[in-house]
């Protein structure tokens, strides 16, 4: 018998470090057994990947960004994830809708009822009940205070239109990842990113034993190099 597929998705503000954590989640879920599929928002598919080029480089209002994010999320739910959590995949996707609210809603200041209406638009119609409105089974949100997220990302890469905004967009967005944690606690797993590495994937591994999606041997002993 298959197993059902597992939606996963990964949140937090640029320089929260969750990126290097997720494949490490990936080679724990493949060491037992599980097919994995590792993606990003915007982005995922050759088109989604290209409105991610346009929505991170070119200036825009919020209304257009946030038609161009769904635009993207919808094809990426089209070509990747519904069809991988038909095959019964594990899938980790490095952000979801939950960074529209965050940033687009509370960072750009843009209507949540739009959003809403966006979200119903886009994730609906899809899965195999097409009333259903997909959405992730959990939600790793990795909390960092703005000041350190900042001082992290002050050493790293050339910064993206979002990165380059100044210390209260960011308060901001974390505003809303807190809001949309507190209004779906079943959905989210806070995970304290101010935690030396090591912590952080302790934390994390706990998360997925509990639910009983990893065991703990394959939890303990992975971790990101
Ligand atoms: P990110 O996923 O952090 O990738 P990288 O690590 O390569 O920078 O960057 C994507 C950026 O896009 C990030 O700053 C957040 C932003 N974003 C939104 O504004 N809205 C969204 O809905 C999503 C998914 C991302």
């Amino acid at each position: 018998m298959s197993r059902p597929g597992l939606f996963i998705t990964f949140e937090g503000i640029d320089g929260a470090g969750k990126s290097s954590h997720i494949e490490g989640l990936a080679e724990a879920f493949r060491t037992q057994g599980r097919a994995v599929t590792v993606s990003r928002e915007p982005g995922g598919t050759p088109l989604a990947e290209k409105l991610r080029e346009l929505v991170l480089n070119d200036a825009m209002d919020a209304l257009t960004e946030s038609l161009l994010i769904f635009a993207a999320r919808r094809d990426h739910l089209r070509n990747v994830i519904e069809p991988a959590l038909a095959r019964g995949d594990v899938v980790l996707c490095d952000r979801f809708t939950d960074a529209t609210f965050a940033y687009q809603g509370a960072g750009r200041g843009f209507d949540l009822e739009v959003l809403s209406n966006l979200e119903r638009m886009a994730q609906t119609g899809l899965a195999p009940d097409a009333s259903l409105m997909r959405e992730p089974d959990l939600t790793v949100w990795f909390d960092l205070a703005p000041d350190v997220a900042a001082q992290r990302l002050s050493t790293a890469r050339v910064p993206d239109r979002f990165e380059s905004q100044p210390a209260e967009f960011f308060a901001r967005v974390a505003r809303g990842y807190a809001d949309r944690a507190a209004a779906a606690p079943q959905r989210f797993a806070r995970i304290d990113a101010a935690q030396e590495r090591h912590k952080v994937w302790q934390q994390l591994t706990s998360v997925f034993v509990r639910r009983g999606w990893l065991a703990i041997m394959v939890a303990t002993q992975g971790g990101p190099r």
